[in-house]
């Protein structure tokens, strides 16, 4: 069996498809996990925001437990791809290769596990160190693990509880010092080996670029060397292209991007003919087509589901390739760089 990853900035190799889990219910979890990771998916994409890692954790160990007399996860649970068409910027590997790159770069962890775990952290623990670590200790708690695989600072706006941020919170001059103290408690959290790789979520080059230049300053500094962003995870559907100004500097400095909502999630708009002769001239599901769109330009993809034929069938990914002419014209259904009702280009 193979598994197509990203190879992130330190060697972690990242899967290229995620189920996504905002709003996925326990009682829905333990089929659409047992679909999506018989149908080739490796990974979950979760966030102490979305109040489900609780529920989630103790089905996803139940899925991976007590198959083999040696406490190994079932092999046979885990399905392939069918990989005829795999995207530039991805790598292909066996599962043997896969599994044997979770010692990277912490040494094996304690834990025999083959799902890529993915959390964040909500602004409103940015200000503390003791909040974060205390979100992180809930999160390991949650999947019984003593690491995870990749951390990210979910918002660039802190100092704010709701979703429903304040003019005032949103333009606080204090945001960039926040975020930075934030980032500088993860890089402590990979250091001390609770994570395998370090990221952010709807950073873009306002808040991305000083960031990095920070890191890079301090990259030289023996006691605590800093850690550079892996990843950044963004908006990403031909309708709300949140990737467009940060592809440039993601990849100037090796940074995966990875993209939700690719089919659209809740605000999308009526899909229209257009995705519907693109995925019945490939005879593929219109939800399918436009994964595969996000894929096809290098994006790690993180599609949720509730539903077991869905998760199986959105997994069918890399047997088809679209053609230069309809990736243009999907391109072309452009509305937004952002959600207007969630604008990380409004957070200072
Ligand atoms: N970092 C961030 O700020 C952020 C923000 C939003 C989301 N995310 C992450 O990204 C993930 C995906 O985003 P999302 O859940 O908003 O949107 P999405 O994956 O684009 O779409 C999910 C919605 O589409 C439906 N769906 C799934 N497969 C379908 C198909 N083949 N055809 C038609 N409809 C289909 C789902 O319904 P059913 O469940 O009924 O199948 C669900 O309502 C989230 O779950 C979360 O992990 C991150």
């Amino acid at each position: 069996m193979v598994v197509v990853c990203k190879e992130l900035s330190n060697g972690v190799l990242f899967p290229a498809v995620n189920l996504g889990t905002w709003q996925l219910q326990a009682s829905d979890a333990g089929e659409v996990f047992s679909a999506s990771f018989a149908s080739g998916c490796r990974g979950l994409d979760g966030a102490r925001y979305y109040t489900n890692e609780e529920e989630l954790g103790p089905v996803l160990n139940q899925y991976c437990e007590g198959a083999g007399a040696d406490g190994r996860v079932d092999l046979k649970k885990f399905g392939s791809m069918n990989t005829d068409h795999v995207p530039a910027r991805f790598k292909v590997v066996t599962d043997d290769e896969y599994n044997a790159n979770f010692v990277l770069p912490h040494g094996k962890p304690s834990d025999d596990r083959r799902i890529f775990v993915t959390t964040k952290i909500w602004p409103s623990d940015f200000d503390s160190e003791e909040k974060i670590r205390s979100s992180v200790e809930a999160h390991l708690k949650a999947y019984k693990r003593d690491q995870t695989d990749l951390i990210l600072l979910h918002w660039p706006g802190p100092h704010c509880n709701l979703p429903n941020f304040t003019e005032e919170q949103m333009k606080d001059p204090k945001n960039a010092e926040t975020r930075l103290g934030a980032w500088k408690v993860l890089e402590k959290l990979y250091r001390e080996k609770k994570t395998r790789a370090i990221g952010v979520s709807n950073f873009m080059p306002q808040h991305l670029t000083p960031l990095i230049e920070d890191i890079k300053k301090r990259a030289a500094d023996i006691t605590a060397p800093s850690v550079p962003v892996m990843c950044n995870q963004v908006e990403g559907s031909p309708w709300i292209q949140g990737f467009r100004d940060i592809v440039e500097v993601c990849d100037n400095n090796n940074i995966a991007i990875s993209v939700y909502r690719p089919i659209g999630g809740r605000r999308r708009p009526e899909k229209g003919p257009i995705v519907a002769e693109i995925a019945a001239k490939y005879k593929k599901p219109e939800g399918n087509v436009l994964i595969r769109w996000a894929l096809q330009k290098g994006f790690v993809v993180l599609p949720k589901t509730s539903k077991p034929d869905r998760a199986r069938s959105n997994m069918d990914l890399f047997s088809f390739q679209i053609e230069d002419q309809d990736m243009k014209t999907l391109d072309g259904l452009f509305m937004s760089k952002s959600d207007p009702t969630q604008d990380p280009y409004a957070i200072a």
